[in-house]
């Protein structure tokens, strides 16, 4: 009985209080308060404060950042999920926002406080119909994305168990507001690191014979790995690779013992992550043997690429257009997201919202366009209800 009295006023609430209103004035909030992957403690506790004021359930696990929410309906249905991203990057914010980022190098140049905000209107809308709605909604706010390796922390407790499908979204500063990019099959790609050491013998620039060049192998090493996109993987399936670092010496006259080379591999097919794999441990030890140095390659896997379940995103494109907004099929990207990790027990959805055209993520001048938080926190509830 109290319960339900609880509920009721809190959902006078939401309806009496101007959501746009609200959504841009914790939007700003959150923009001016970025916290970085693994350290969102203000962040969590702002979603908790808003959401427990809204009088929605929080579930009880103990994370150490981040929290799940969930709407439970009346009635019977499955048990949906939504994923919204709460962190933010390493960047000195140049966007001359009156609410730019008040911590001096960290930003929310990735949109996450675009997606918090949009999950919080999502959640609030669920809450302020749930006698209606079939099932339970788990609006999942997860913590560093950006480390690639966030979602673990989500999957390390029971929540999924019970979910039967996942949503996602991603802002798109390369599309108008009232745009939805949503494919069915990849949309982002497998993420993995290399670093590769290669270890030569140390002398004189004047007499390289006294000593074992490890620069020259290096570079041989930057140049064959290309061969690997070009020669051994199927011509048809999109596949990359960079060296992003080489490090060796620091000075002109001496040829220094150690190179260092790093980098990433993206992918799309499976197959295509055990091939690079293979071929970069095959190619790094024979030029290893050929230049007579020693290298020792690391492999770091991170999240596969994320797949579109076709139901979903026939789902999701026929919502848009009833919400009036303008569905379109996104190229798939050869970015990552660790939302991929999700889908490895269920089916799942990732749509990318146009935030309004400007710099693109991960840049110091990135912004969102304000209309697309009551739009998107409308789209996403409505795709949710769609799917019940
Ligand atoms: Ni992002």
């Amino acid at each position: 009985m109290h319960l339900t009295l609880t509920v009721k006023v809190d959902l006078e609430r939401v309806d009496e209080m101007d959501l746009e209103q609200k959504l841009s004035e914790w939007f700003e909030w959150f923009h001016a308060h970025p916290e970085l992957s693994y350290e969102e403690y203000e962040t969590t506790a702002k979603i908790k404060e808003i959401l427990k004021d809204a009088g929605v359930e929080i579930l009880p696990y103990s994370l150490e950042t981040g929290l799940i929410a969930i709407v439970r309906g009346a009635l019977e249905g499955p048990v949906q999920a939504l994923r919204c991203d709460i962190d933010a990057l390493p960047i000195l914010e140049e966007s001359g926002l009156s609410y730019a980022s008040l911590y001096e190098g960290k930003m929310h140049a990735c949109g996450h406080d675009f997606h918090i905000v949009a999950g919080i209107g999502c959640a609030l809308l669920l809450q302020s119909q749930k006698e209606s709605l079939k099932g339970a909604v788990k609006i999942i706010f997860q913590p560093a994305e950006e480390a690639s390796i966030g979602a673990y922390k989500i999957l390390e407790t029971d929540v999924m168990e019970d979910v039967d499908c996942i949503w996602g979204l991603h802002a798109d500063p390369t599309r108008d507001v009232g745009v939805m990019g949503i494919k069915e099959g990849f949309v982002t790609a497998a993420v993995d690191r290399f670093v590769i050491t290669v270890t030569g013998v140390s002398c004189h620039g004047a007499h390289p014979d006294d000593g074992v060049d490890p620069i020259p192998a290096g570079a041989a090493m930057v140049q064959a790995l290309q061969t690997i996109v070009t020669r051994n993987v199927n011509a048809f399936h999109p596949a990359l690779l960079s060296v992003t670092r080489f490090q060796a010496g620091n000075t002109w006259n001496v040829i220094p013992e150690k190179a260092e080379l790093e980098g990433t591999v993206r992918t799309l097919e499976k197959t295509d992550r055990v091939l690079f794999e293979k071929r970069i441990r095959e190619i790094v030890s024979g030029i290893a043997q050929a230049y007579g140095v020693k290298a020792e390659l690391t492999w770091m896997p991170g999240p596969p690429a994320t797949y579109n379940d076709a139901e979903m995103v026939d789902k999701a494109t026929e919502v848009a257009k009833e919400c009036g907004l303008q569905p379109v099929v996104n190229e798939c990207s050869m970015g990552g997201d660790d939302f991929s990790f999700y889908e490895e027990k269920i089916p799942g959805c990732y749509i990318k919202v146009g935030t309004g055209k400007g710099q693109t993520i991960h840049q110091p001048g990135f912004a969102i366009d304000q209309r697309a938080l009551q739009k998107t926190a409308q789209y996403l509830k409505e795709v949710i209800v769609s799917n019940m």
